[in-house]
């Protein structure tokens, strides 16, 4: 960990994401992200600020509302409701939500304007560029080559005109020497050295940071200008800060954290798209402040679904909320976590979580506790006793968990947590439960209960201190499952219990853990488990296909075209006769409808939509095939006496029916 970060509090953020579409998985896993860190450093003792949020202005927002024929303010006032709902659907423990149209947000942003304005870090320029609307972004002739916007390929124009410029490139040298400095400001690796390499092998411009009203209103306008808004990126960026003044936790006096200032956060979490936006734009921001940098910018990967890029246009979009509903929040949280290195970019596909769900939550995980607790209720009464003897000397489950397990599970040895390597985090947490689940194998619970019983406690006691400590380890990731493992083992609140058991020193300057994550740890003499609800049951794909299949069949049944067989009799019921065409001629004001006087034995009139197909001058002196006994019906006002038959091709054109010899008007037809 950074030497540097303060231990006693810790400041997590997430991206404020635009308000102009819903959130999907992408947004889901850096917020989980921050909420797994945040969970851990309060489990630790720590006092917490998780900030997230929304960034509602800009160009984006505009054009989305203008699309919905809402006001800016009321699109973001709706469109924000989707964030906050489905945070609270996947547990996420923010402390504040910021908006960047909250007044004191827009007010501390006018007042760094100010203050950069004043120390003539902020100038006013003719300024003719290449222009994404869309991105809302200048370009360099040498990055738009072929005319397009480097970021999402659509054509860029030119534009010209007077606006503040931030003196970024000044910062350059500055920028480069404090990343090679401080290896732990961008993470992972991969990126700093992606972000060093655009710092020496470009030339750094000046940041456009305003745009003109006339093209844009919605925004934060410049305290010192009234005909200019503030640029998205820089109001956005802000926020960071700006939440520290008006949003955080009350730890002591209002918005300080032990008489210290919230600012600067431990991580600011981001996808990798936003990376130099933050490792450059905010980074150059702070230096000309004179403020502090953020302690770490950690870049995770980008989501795919089964190798496609997530689009609205594919239609493969992933919806969180879908999700949880059909697995359940932590298997959702679990997987995301497990499956792909933080950091690295990742593909979904409901399959792989599926399986993960199988394999590590219902069978390793789940199985272990509805086995332990079964085995104790039958064998020994439902009751653990706590062990008197010194179990390290004497027990080697216990020194396997506590010298090989346990160290790769907290900070003091390999330091996973502080380089937020989650899903080599879970993959130790795994190793208590495979280890479990050995010992269960090794010792046979069930042989011991008849002759061995000491033996027998023992062994049900280290699957309990194995669960227990299965339960805290990963109650960052998964806190309602962790809760739920806590009450089976018959303890009470896992939160309460292990605020308990921290030292006296978490409130001074000491990184310390709290006693609960070490094996030592112990409730009392005897702890009474009780069965609960299966963990993760089974997802049986077999089953779940099959009940596919047959939904399958059945629609294909249902689609099926209706044969509505008729009996003779209901054949018999339509009277068909044989007619001669005598006159025929256009309903007037109708290209689709001739009027015929037909001789079926009687003279009757017909009204027929054949016109597109037939001139009157050709149906003149025709036999045809003609329903005699239908009800007289008006079409366009004019009165039918029956109906031609008719066939129709594909491509709409009518060939009418007529018999193959020469027959004599009025013959029926049978
Ligand atoms: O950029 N995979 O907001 P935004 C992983 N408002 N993460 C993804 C993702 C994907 N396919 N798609 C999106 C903005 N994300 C600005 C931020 S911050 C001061 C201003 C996540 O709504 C990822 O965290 O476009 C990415 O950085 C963020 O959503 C972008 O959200």
């Amino acid at each position: 960990m950074d030497p540097a970060s303060a231990p006693n509090k810790f400041y997590v953020t997430t991206p404020i994401y635009y308000v102009n579409d819903v959130p999907h998985i992408g947004h889901a896993y850096t917020t989980v992200a921050a909420d797994i860190l945040a969970r851990y450093n309060r489990l630790k003792g720590k006092s917490v600020f998780f900030l997230t949020g929304t960034d509602e202005h800009g160009q984006k927002v505009e054009k989305a509302a203008q699309e919905k024929g809402r006001t800016p303010q009321e699109h973001a006032d709706i469109m924000v409701g989707n964030f906050r709902s489905l945070w609270e659907k996947l547990n996420i423990s923010n402390d504040a939500f910021i908006r960047t149209t909250d007044p004191e947000h827009k007010s501390i942003v006018q007042t760094v304007l100010q203050q950069l304005r004043d120390k003539k870090e902020i100038v006013k320029r003719a300024y003719s560029g290449w222009y994404c609307t869309p991105d809302e972004r200048f370009w360099t002739e040498k990055e738009v080559g072929d005319g397009n916007c480097p970021e999402c390929r659509r054509p860029v124009e030119q534009i010209q005109e007077e606006n503040y410029f931030f003196l970024m490139s000044k910062y350059r040298e500055r920028l480069i020497r404090y990343i090679e400095d401080n290896p732990y400001y961008i993470l992972p690796e991969t990126r700093r050295n992606e972000v060093l390499g655009f710092l020496k092998n470009n030339e750094l411009g000046d940041l456009c940071i305003s745009r003109p009203k006339s093209r844009l209103s919605w925004g934060v306008p410049l305290p010192f200008d009234e005909d200019f808004v503030t640029y998205v990126w820089f109001d956005a960026l802000l926020n960071y800060y700006s939440a520290t003044k008006y949003l955080s936790p009350v730890h002591g006096s209002r918005f300080t954290v032990h008489g210290q200032d919230w600012w600067p956060a431990d991580h600011h979490l981001v996808g990798k798209d936003i990376l130099t936006t933050h490792a450059v734009y905010w980074s150059a921001m702070l230096m000309a402040l004179e403020w502090e940098l953020p302690k770490n910018i950690f870049a995770h990967g980008w989501w795919t679904v089964e190798g496609q890029k997530m689009s609205k246009s594919i239609g493969n979009v992933i919806d969180p909320n879908e999700m949880v509903e059909k697995y359940g929040i932590d298997a959702f949280r679990y997987f995301l976590f497990r499956e792909v290195t933080f950091g690295l970019d990742g593909d979904f596909s409901e399959q792989s979580l599926i399986t993960r769900i199988n394999s590590d939550l219902a069978n390793d995980l789940g199985n272990l506790l509805s086995r332990f607790v079964t085995m104790v209720e039958k064998y020994l009464n439902g009751e653990i006793e706590m062990p008197f003897e010194d179990t390290t000397v004497l027990n080697p489950f216990a020194r396997e968990c506590i010298y090989e397990v346990l160290p790769a599970i907290d900070d003091t040895h390999y330091q996973h947590w502080s380089n937020l390597r989650f899903n080599i985090i879970l993959d130790n947490i795994w190793n208590i439960i495979r280890a479990a689940n050995n010992h269960i194998t090794q010792e046979e619970p069930w042989k011991l209960a008849k002759d061995h019983k000491e033996e027998l406690k023992r062994v049900m006691f280290n699957i309990w201190n194995a669960l227990r400590l299965t339960a805290v380890s990963l109650y960052p990731i998964m806190p309602d499952t962790s809760e739920k493992i806590w009450k089976q083992l018959g303890l009470k609140s896992l939160l309460d219990e292990t605020k308990q058991s921290l030292p006296e020193a978490a409130s001074e300057d000491e990184d310390v853990y709290p006693e609960i994550f070490g094996w030592n740890w112990s409730p009392g003499y005897k702890i009474k488990v009780s069965k609960g609800e299966q963990l993760f049951p089974r997802i049986d794909t077999k089953k779940k296909n099959k009940k596919e299949k047959n939904v399958e069949e059945k629609t294909e049944q249902e689609n099926k075209p209706k044969e509505n067989l008729i009996t003779i009799n209901d054949f018999a019921k339509v009277q068909l006769k044989i007619g001669k065409v005598l006159q025929a001629e256009r309903v007037e004001g109708s290209n689709k409808l001739i009027k015929l006087q037909v001789d079926t034995g009687e003279v009757r009139q017909i009204v027929a939509g054949i016109g597109k197909s037939y001139t009157p001058d050709e149906l003149n002196g025709k036999n045809i095939v003609v329903v005699t006994n239908l009800k007289p019906a008006k079409l366009m006002g004019v009165e039918s006496q029956g109906m031609l038959l008719a066939a129709t091709d594909s491509d709409g054109t009518l060939s009418i029916l007529i018999p193959e010899k020469e027959v004599k008007q009025g013959a029926l037809i049978r």
